[in-house]
């Protein structure tokens, strides 16, 4: 219920009716009695500054940050954490020191720790947008061996590896070579759209013959639930990590940084899974 005292955590973004944040978070607040509601606000880009500062003033506790904010809004903040500062984006704000997070890459990195270790591994990112720029420092962050960034756009990619500075190992090469690098990879991220509805059927962006079984598959697209790679993956017996796993962990990670509790991540998930229909 909401009380005279209620904290308010929230998204902003635009559009935002379709978030699956607001089901999420209020799901644990519930489980942990927490007198705290997570509402979803349309900002337009116009009014990103006064709805910061009339947050701020509202005493709102913290807000998730989504497109197409999350660049932008980093000018009004105060403090920015070190590896959002190098991922060049925020999608979580904590209002009692108006500082920036970034908790996209350390959502994806759990969602892998769930099937195996990063550290010393050999990864394979597929995309070079700001999904793979929020994946791939966490990546380094958490010790991989090596990093191979793959895109269509091959500067893109280069620009990326030049960027991540925080391991020595990191390459980029055209999408179109990625037979050639899946053998010796232990881990697999596919960032791009592809496969991602209404076009379901799309290609994967590497068949299951060119796959091992040793190899963790995760594709962020986590709609549908089982995107054509993890049907290659599940088809070459790869292990499939779903990209539902990443917008769990996100969202534990914000929970964690504006109340300071571990949030009940099985809740979060029963209320991520009904909201997008899988059971
Ligand atoms: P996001 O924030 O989700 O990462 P983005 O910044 O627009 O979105 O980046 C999308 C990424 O997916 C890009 O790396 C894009 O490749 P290009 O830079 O070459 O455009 C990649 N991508 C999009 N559609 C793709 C497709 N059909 N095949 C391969 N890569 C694709």
């Amino acid at each position: 219920m909401i009380t005279g005292s209620t904290n308010i955590a929230g998204l902003i973004g635009h559009p935002v009716e379709h978030s699956f944040s607001p089901p999420m978070h209020n799901s644990a607040f519930n489980a942990l009695n927490m007198d705290w509601a997570y509402v979803a606000f349309d900002v337009d880009p116009l009014n990103l500054k006064s709805a910061i500062e009339g947050a701020k003033s509202l005493n709102i506790r913290g807000l998730n940050v989504t497109i197409p904010h999350k660049i932008e809004v980093m000018r009004y903040l105060d403090e920015i954490d070190e590896v959002a500062a190098l991922i060049g984006a925020v999608n979580t704000i904590d209002f009692r020191n108006m500082k920036g997070y970034n908790t996209d890459g350390i959502g994806a990195v759990k969602a892998i720790e769930e099937v195996t270790s990063i550290k010393n591994r050999n990864v394979v990112v597929a995309g070079a947008g700001g999904a793979s720029r929020a994946i791939s420092f966490y990546i380094a962050k958490y010790g991989a061996e090596s990093i191979t960034i793959l895109n269509r756009n091959v500067d893109k990619a280069l620009n990326l590896a030049n960027d991540i500075n925080l391991i020595e190992d990191v390459k980029a090469d055209s999408i179109s070579q990625i037979s050639n690098y899946i053998g010796d990879a232990d881990i697999l991220i596919d960032t791009t759209p592809v496969g991602m509805h209404p076009d379901v059927d799309a290609d994967a962006i590497v068949s299951a013959d060119d796959m091992h079984e040793d190899l963790v598959v995760f594709d962020a697209v986590y709609n549908p639930n089982e995107t054509s790679l993890i049907k290659q993956a599940i088809k070459a017996n790869a292990k499939p990590v779903y990209g539902i796993k990443m917008l769990l962990y996100q969202g534990a990670e914000s929970f964690k940084i504006w109340t300071g509790q571990n949030p009940p991540v099985d809740v979060m998930e029963d209320a991520l899974r009904k909201t997008l229909n899988l059971e």
